[in-house]
């Protein structure tokens, strides 16, 4: 009898712990900010690195699908970021380097634009729905979708940004 409340206790607290889905965490950062500028025409592109964080902190790992993550100045998108499919492993980090084309006149002709950068900060918002299976032991296979929020502070002067994110994930 003692040993099946052990049993039991173990059981749910290996539930509680392991089991227990954790949000990811993801972060987004811009790389070669360095030339970014703001002139060229109405349909002036530029084409930025970006670098892609995930921390998956379960002990089932996620592998995902392809996808695209947005990325917008208050309501216009200005860039679209591809995400190629990939795994994070259980309860480790990995990087993903990616590129996106930033559309620069799709910028310049928002009336909020000029205001936006008066302080010579550019703040942008990006969000990605990755659709994938969550796995466990090779035994349990789920199918799970991360979601990740961020909102990307560009200084301009410096040409540094700074991301932080809200990421989630569901099953
Ligand atoms: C910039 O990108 C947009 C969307 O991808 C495209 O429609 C447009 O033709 C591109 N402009 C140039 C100059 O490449
Ligand atoms: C995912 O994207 C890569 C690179 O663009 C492509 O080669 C591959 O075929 C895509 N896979 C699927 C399943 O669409
Ligand atoms: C610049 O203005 C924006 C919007 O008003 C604000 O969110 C941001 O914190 C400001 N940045 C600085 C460096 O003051
Ligand atoms: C980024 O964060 C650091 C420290 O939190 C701050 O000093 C810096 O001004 C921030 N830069 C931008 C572009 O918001």
């Amino acid at each position: 009898m003692l040993m099946l409340m052990v049993v039991v206790i173990v059981m749910l607290s290996l539930g509680l712990t392991i089991f227990k889905p954790k949000n990811p965490d993801i972060s987004i950062h811009p790389t070669g900010l360095e030339r970014f500028q703001v002139i060229g025409g109405s349909n002036a592109n530029m084409t930025m690195g970006m670098m892609i964080t995930i921390t998956n902190r379960n002990y089932a790992s996620f592998e995902y699908r392809n996808s695209t993550s947005n990325v917008k100045f208050r309501d216009t998108v200005i860039a679209q970021v591809p995400i190629v499919a990939g795994i994070a492993p259980a309860r480790t980090t990995v990087t993903v380097k990616t590129s996106a084309e930033f559309m620069i006149g799709e910028l310049l002709r928002d009336p909020n634009f000029w205001t936006g950068i008066s302080n010579g900060t550019l703040n942008l918002q990006s969000s990605s729905v990755m659709p994938g299976i969550a796995r466990m032991f090779n035994v349990f296979k789920l199918k799970a979708t991360t979601y990740s929020d961020c909102h990307i502070a560009f200084d301009l002067l410096t040409k540094a940004a700074n991301s932080t994110c809200v990421s989630r994930i569901k099953f």
